[in-house]
């Protein structure tokens, strides 16, 4: 399955610093894929989802609550069409967990290392729970 092939691939690649060769083969065998051409898109949006992290945690590395860490993580791609919209779903908490650390397709995962799993809860509960009229198109 391509998905499971790209979502091993997104899981590795963090734990392992590419060398050049890893690198070759990655772009080689997945650059005609058009998931991957997402994928490598949105991980273009990354540096500055992280320097807005460092922001939002005031140099202390804490998260502010679930609507924080939305605001400034998810809301980056979710409110700005680069991801569909997960406000006011009522989606599962535990679905939305599972992805934010595994990743999906198009979206990257984000390690314990820049969301603690505590904050990550939060944010899930918080997104769970967003009423259907706050939502946004
Ligand atoms: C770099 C951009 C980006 C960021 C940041 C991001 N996402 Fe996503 N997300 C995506 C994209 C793109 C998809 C659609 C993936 C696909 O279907 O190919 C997605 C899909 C999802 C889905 C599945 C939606 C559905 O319709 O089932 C959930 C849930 C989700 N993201 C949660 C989050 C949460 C929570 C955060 C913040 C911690 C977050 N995302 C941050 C880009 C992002």
């Amino acid at each position: 399955m391509l998905q499971e092939r790209i979502r091993s691939e997104l899981n590795q690649a963090p734990m392992n610093p590419p060398t050049n060769k890893k690198m070759e083969y990655e772009m080689s065998s997945l650059l005609n894929s058009s998931a991957v051409k997402r994928t490598l898109s949105a991980c273009l949006a990354l540096p500055f989802i992280v320097l807005a992290g460092n922001a939002a945690a005031d140099g202390d590395g804490v998260w502010k609550g679930g609507e924080n860490v939305y605001a400034k993580v998810c809301g980056h791609c979710h409110e700005k069409q680069v991801g569909p919209q997960i406000t006011g779903r009522q989606l599962p908490p535990q679905y939305i967990t599972a992805i934010v650390r595994n990743g999906f397709r198009a979206m990257p995962a984000f390690p314990a290392s820049f969301i603690d799993d505590n904050s990550l809860q939060q944010v899930a509960e918080y997104i769970s729970k967003t009423p259907a009229s706050a939502a946004k198109p």
